[in-house]
């Protein structure tokens, strides 16, 4: 019967086997998934697995910073790729979410590419692909097909003649979990939730600047923190602020402001195709709408988003 130390074992066994004395490489994303895989890679082949960790602009306060550390404390051979004001080039100017997705899906590409060719002796491609991304990928209904767009190489294996190693294709991801504790990795990193590949660049409604991704990071952060503090973090499936493209007037002291509206978003939700807003507690949103307005300069309105899906979705695009 599968535990999480036989399949640790017996999958660090055929991993040796499948790829003998190759090399690997590997876009990292931060999160569990890949997190895993590569955890698990490099017990079979130390550092000839080559990971990609791409600091593409739009990711969470310091999270590129701190996802590296971690990414070292686990003794991985990870370069981390500062990209962000290439991709804040690129996504000057565009409004239509999809135009978005597919500027920072090109560009991780590019980005990703570049690197990989410079390490030559690479044979293989690592994923993190677990049994629901298999099952999605073969079924052709909606946005399906854009989750996990950023771990989606496009035809980057044929062209590089890579072939694929994706140790967790056959697992949920509650067992990924599991397996990523029996590897010793942080509790912290398990448990974090799910974020979009485009990162908040889908979070900030409309235009992308620099100035807007400081804003929502300010707020997000304070946001998440405060659902660590108050042991609300691992009751929610996912949360988030988003920036909403909308000023408002406010008042501070005896001036009046004309600033920013963030929504916070919760739900819970099994897979994400489905989701309830989450019903946190009022004496919570009061203190998390207090400290974003009093510590966020630029933002004077905090609401909460209290649909569900469907008919709305997660993501507001
Ligand atoms: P929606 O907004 O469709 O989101 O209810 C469902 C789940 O998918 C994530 N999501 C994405 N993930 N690239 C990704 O990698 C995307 O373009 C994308 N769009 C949505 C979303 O965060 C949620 O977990």
């Amino acid at each position: 019967d599968w535990t999480p130390a036989s399949f640790v074992h017996e999958t660090i066994e055929q991993l040796k086997k499948q790829i003998g004395d190759a090399h690997v490489i590997m876009a990292l994303s931060g999160g569990v998934d890949s997190t895993v895989a590569a955890t698990l890679i490099s017990r079979a082949i130390g550092d000839r697995l080559h990971g990609i960790f791409v600091d593409n602009g739009v990711l969470r306060k310091d999270e590129f910073e701190q996802v590296l550390a971690t990414y070292q404390q686990l003794g991985l051979n990870v370069k981390g790729v500062n990209a962000k004001q290439l991709f804040y080039n690129e996504l000057k100017g565009k409004t239509d979410p999809e135009a978005k997705r597919k500027t920072i899906g090109k560009l991780f590409i590019d980005v990703f590419q570049q690197e990989a060719e410079q390490i030559k002796e690479a044979k293989f491609l690592g994923q993190g692909t677990i049994y629901p991304d298999v099952i999605e990928s073969v079924s052709v209904h909606g946005p399906s097909v854009t989750i996990k767009s950023h771990h989606n190489v496009g035809g980057l294996p044929e062209k590089m003649h890579l072939s694929l190693v994706e140790p967790l294709r056959l697992l949920f991801k509650d067992e990924v979990r599991k397996v990523g504790l029996e590897l010793g990795i942080p509790t912290d990193m398990i448990n974090r939730h799910p974020f979009p590949g485009p990162g908040l660049a889908i979070r900030i409604l409309g235009e992308i600047t620099e100035e807007k991704v400081q804003l929502l990071q300010a707020a997000d952060h304070i946001y998440i923190q405060g659902l660590k503090d108050n042991n609300l973090y691992t009751q929610v499936w996912q949360a988030g602020a988003i920036l909403l493209p909308v000023k408002s007037v406010g008042v501070m002291g005896d001036e009046r402001t004309y600033e920013f509206t963030v929504a916070l978003r919760a739900v819970t939700s099994v897979d994400g195709m489905t989701a309830d807003w989450a019903h946190l507690p009022y004496e919570f949103l009061a203190n998390m709408s207090n400290e974003i307005i009093n510590n966020v300069r630029g933002i004077n309105r905090v609401v909460y988003d209290i649909s569900s899906k469907p008919p709305a979705t997660i993501e507001w695009e």
